[in-house]
């Protein structure tokens, strides 16, 4: 036992190594899967998962070919011998598994003939979350005592590696969901607030459409004007959500795209100025363009501006981009420029996750200049 207890602390070690690096679930069961087989000196190892249906979430295989795991066609169900270790709490070895009384006396087509088998269940008390199959002892008819244990001490460590590597994606997820809920506020901030109004002018004509139709038909006049002030809005704000194409186009072409579409949409005057070669950096790229987003957004939504500027320069490890416009300006730290909604607050948090500064300067009746300056290193 001794002189096998470093295999198996490397095992288990790797697999815990395997989640700490930020492997994906399928990544970390396959290096369990594998470790186990190796550990036993098995030909041939699975591990599944059950999807708490009848069937497999993951059925992962060592020591099949691609080819071989492809010819036997569709996740196995969790038939025979396979279910039979969900079922239970405690490992279960043969030297044949013909005699298992679940074996059903034939094999799918293209499977291999197996005999020795190993099974042992993952638990994650009170559950049965999986278990590890062995098959066909490579130096002896059948598994020991010792490989037992083995197997017995890995699953204990998988269930843990399979709770953590779940968890890690989960984070991940919840990340890419945080971005898209301020997206869906944004969304909510802009849109309905107009459409609100839409309701209202329409609700005013209505009522006046008889008593004093000029009345009504200046609020159709307005309702008119916002309807399609919200249809801009929507417009920028999808095009917001769809994701944009950094790779293809480069930070550059990517802003130019952006202000085009915000020049379609509306009657300002937009410029865009870009100096200098900007490196390609797809995390930076990303976020970069989201503050430029913001930024112009603002700009067009709030400032009553005639003109906005949007300056992008890069020089020697240093990439600065500018927001510029002439209109009413307003107090950046004021209390009401932080109510509810999170647009200044999360062009600063982007900044700051970037490594770099943003300042923003307005005068009151002079325009504001939103400033991002970032350095290499
Ligand atoms: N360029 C700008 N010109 C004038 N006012 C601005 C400008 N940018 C932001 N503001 C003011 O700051 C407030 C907060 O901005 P922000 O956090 O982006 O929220 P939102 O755009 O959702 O209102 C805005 O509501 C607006 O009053
Ligand atoms: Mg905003």
């Amino acid at each position: 036992m001794v002189e096998r207890l470093s295999p198996t602390l490397k095992a288990v070690s790797d697999a815990v190594l395997a989640v700490a690096a930020g492997l994906s679930v399928d990544e970390v069961l396959q290096r369990l899967v594998d470790s186990a087989r190796e550990l036993v000196g098995a030909r041939y190892a699975a591990l599944g998962l059950p999807d708490g249906e009848g069937g497999f979430r993951r059925f992962l295989t060592s020591g099949m070919s691609e080819r071989l795991v492809a010819s036997l066609g569709p996740l196995p169900r969790q038939h025979g011998i396979l279910g039979a270790m969900l079922d239970v709490r405690s490992p279960y070895r043969t030297q044949d598994i013909h005699e298992h009384p679940r074996f059903r006396g034939w094999w799918p087509a293209a499977h291999p003939d197996m005999h020795s088998f190993l099974g042992v269940p993952i638990l994650e008390p009170p559950a049965v979350i999986g278990a590890f199959y062995l098959t066909e002892k490579l130096d002896a008819t059948d598994f020991s005592d010792e490989d037992e244990e083995l197997i017995g001490l890995l699953a204990a460590h998988a269930a843990i590696a399979i709770a953590n590597a779940r968890l890690h994606e989960q984070t991940r997820e919840l990340s890419i969901v945080a971005e898209r809920n301020r997206l869906a506020l944004d969304l909510h901030d802009a849109v309905s607030q107009k459409l609100f109004g839409l309701v209202l002018s329409a609700e005013a004509a209505a009522t006046l459409l008889e008593r004093d139709p000029e009345a009504a038909r200046g609020q159709v006049t307005k309702l008119q004007t916002l309807a399609q002030e919200a249809l801009e809005e929507l417009r920028s704000l999808v095009f917001e959500l769809r994701p944009p194409e950094l790779e293809r186009d480069g930070l550059p072409g990517a802003l130019r795209k952006h202000v085009e579409l915000l020049r379609r949409l509306g009657q300002h005057e937009l410029e865009l100025v870009v100096d200098g070669e900007v490196p390609v950096d797809g995390t930076r790229d990303r976020e970069v363009l989201r503050i430029a987003q913001e930024a112009l957004q603002n700009a067009l939504k709030h400032a009553r501006a005639s003109r906005v500027t949007v300056r992008l320069g890069a020089e020697e490890g240093r990439l600065l981009l500018e927001v510029e416009d002439n209109g009413v300006g307003f107090d950046p730290d004021a209390q009401e420029a932080r109510g509810r909604s999170l647009g200044l607050t999360s062009m600063e948090e982007r900044a700051r996750r970037l490594g770099g500064t943003l300042a923003i300067v307005s005068t009151s009746g002079a325009g504001t200049t939103v400033r991002l300056e970032l350095h290499d290193g």
